[in-house]
């Protein structure tokens, strides 16, 4: 304990009483967990707070129910031989001859605080303030705030600086859709929620802090997913005279920081891999390392096959250990799932001893199936599922389906952290024949690959990085374009103009006008890496007041109408009546 945990109410918490005590008179404080009567003239109860519970032994009557917040003072007892309860920290003891105060009175609670029963997500959320008095919220915001104090305490230590940035603000550049604030003073015009603090960091390097950090508030208007919330919290980072290793270097420091609080062991150095190496390998850029099942690639062997469904310009493989067992309707659903992400069909190969079972096995050459066969090492028994496409959408595939048969869930151990570098400059070309950006408009092309930008963009490579866990992407990085030149050369690549550029980012780009130092940078959500180092699949999880798949709190009711008055302040119009 680093603080003295007696207040004017109480000496000591819940959970904190130990034998050493015995003798005392001591207060404590909390609700009522449980109540049990014993004969006529004895009642016990188990008094909670997050700490954890304490028996008290109330001679005569009392009238408190479950949840009554109550102040009792007893005498710290050892238990009598027999009813010593191994399985709580206090169960040595017990308070005796307690006298109760009922600070306050408590309605029967809507669900069960104290059991390990499943309860409806619905109604936890309703009442979320009892849902947090549950042991498994208050471990994981617990758990959520030693996370925070300690990336806090790495980069105060690495000589970063605490900077708060405004939420009432401009566009930003992160590409989601964004939350707008109608203003009242400036009829007919908004500000734009940030959806993370990339500008401001940016300008603040532009302002001589080298080394900034922040945890902030990030939000974004988009689709909601176990690994996303419309508002949510990032470690932002950004510094002046780095190189990307410099960058990685100090989040590596911070994260492993962090892990090491929570679950007592450093991390192992965290491995390096490109983004074209991430894709072949493992079919994804945020690959899952905690299991093995790679991709092998069949595109040499199946060059000139005569097998029309195999014929294309890139054939990846994978193995699945024992997925020989599998019914033909797992194989009709992993079929399905290639499908809808873009494949033309989904080969299978089961692998058994006299050689490959499968409806195209007759048409393979004795080199196509001896390739198959020979893929990753199969043993009879496996099975071999084989993609032939476009690369990228053939290893895409292929890597959805690896983690489909083979990912543990998200915040199962052993952490498996990843860094992911030279992602490609642009992701593609949108409806207008525009490239479309892969991290934000300010990234850095690698220096050596800025020749072709215009000639051959989509082979540039980005200084852009990534961090993942687990298979989650926790947080991207890059070194920024501080350069005119290289800036307005992107900005024509990306189909924006000058006329726009100017509306959009004109601060920034005037900023770096006054003399902008190299800078990079990076932001990873701690919801994200919070949930996995408690062992959730869901950021709800590890936040207070989230929002439902649907994007309403069900507790406050929000998102709601506004008053009618509220309305003209803001020169809004109603809203149409609903039909
Ligand atoms: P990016 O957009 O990749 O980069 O976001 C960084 C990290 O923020 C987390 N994150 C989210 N977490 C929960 N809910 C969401 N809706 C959500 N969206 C993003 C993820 C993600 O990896 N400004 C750049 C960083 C930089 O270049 O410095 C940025 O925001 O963990």
């Amino acid at each position: 304990m680093t603080h003295d945990e007696a207040t004017s109410l109480r000496d000591l918490q819940c959970g904190h009483l130990t034998r050493g005590d015995e003798g005392r008179r001591v207060s404590v404080c909390g609700w009522v967990a449980k109540r049990r009567e014993h004969g006529e003239h004895l009642v016990f109860l188990d008094v909670r707070d997050w700490t954890g519970v304490v028996q008290a032994v109330v001679p005569g009557s009392v009238d408190v129910r479950a949840e009554y917040v109550v102040r009792v003072t007893g005498t710290v007892s050892a238990r009598p031989a027999g009813t010593v309860n191994e399985r709580l920290a206090t169960g040595q003891v017990e308070l005796t001859d307690c006298e109760v105060e009922v600070l306050n009175a408590a309605e029967a609670p809507p669900f069960p605080l104290d059991e390990r029963t499943e309860i409806d997500e619905a109604v936890r959320l309703r009442f979320r303030y009892l849902d947090l008095r549950r042991e498994p919220m208050q471990r994981s915001l617990r758990t959520r705030a030693l996370i925070n104090r300690t990336l806090r305490a790495s980069l105060d230590a690495q000589g970063f600086c605490e900077i708060e940035t405004p939420l009432l603000w401009a566009p930003t550049p992160e590409g989601a859709r964004e939350f707008v604030v109608p203003s009242r003073l400036h009829p007919g015009e908004f500000y734009v929620l940030p959806q993370s603090p990339q500008i401001a960091k940016q300008l603040l390097m532009v302002g001589g802090f080298d080394r900034y950090y922040q945890i902030a508030r990030c939000l974004r208007d988009e689709d909601l997913r176990a690994d996303r919330q419309f508002e949510f919290t990032q470690l932002d980072v950004e510094a002046s005279f780095v190189t990307q290793d410099d960058v990685m270097g100090f989040v590596s420091r911070a994260v492993a920081a962090a892990a090491q609080a929570v679950t007592g062991e450093a991390p192992e150095a965290i491995a390096t891999m490109s983004w074209a190496e991430a894709l072949e390998r493992f079919g994804t850029d945020k690959p899952d390392l905690r299991f093995a099942m790679e991709l092998g690639d069949l595109t040499a062997a199946f060059a000139g096959t005569g097998v029309a469904a195999l014929a294309a310009p890139c054939v990846k493989g994978l193995r699945v250990p024992g997925g020989a067992a599998f019914a033909r309707s797992r194989l009709d659903a992993l079929t399905e799932q290639a499908r809808a992400l873009g494949a033309k069909g989904l080969a299978w190969f089961k692998v058994g001893e006299g050689g490959l079972e499968s409806p195209l096995a007759r048409h393979l050459s004795p080199a196509e199936a001896a390739a198959i066969a020979a893929l990753d090492a199969p043993a009879p028994g496996d099975l071999v599922l084989v993609v032939a496409d476009e690369h990228d959408l053939a290893c895409r595939v292929l890597g959805a389906l690896r983690v489909t048969l083979g990912a543990p869930p998200v915040g199962e151990g052993p952490y498996r952290y990843a860094w992911i570098t030279e992602f490609p400059m642009f992701e593609g070309v949108d409806e207008d024949g525009n490239l479309v950006a892969a991290h934000h408009p300010f990234t850095m092309p690698v220096a050596e690959d800025l020749e072709r930008l215009e000639s051959d963009p989509l082979s540039v490579r980005s200084q852009a990085y990534d961090l993942v866990l687990n298979g989650w992407e926790l947080g991207s990085g890059s070194v920024r374009i501080h350069r005119a030149d290289i800036q307005s050369r992107v900005f024509r690549a990306l189909g924006i103009g000058e006329e726009e550029a100017a509306a959009r980012f004109g601060f920034l780009l005037g900023a770096f006008r006054y003399g902008a130092p190299p800078h990079a940078g990076f932001a990873f959500g701690i919801d994200r890496l919070s949930a996995i180092l408690v062992g959730e699949e869901n950021i709800r999880e590890v936040i207070a007041f989230p929002k439902t798949q649907s994007g309403t709190d069900l507790m406050t009711g929000a998102p709601k109408a506004i008053t009618a008055r509220q309305l003209r302040e803001l020169r809004l119009p109603a809203p149409a009546p609903r039909g």
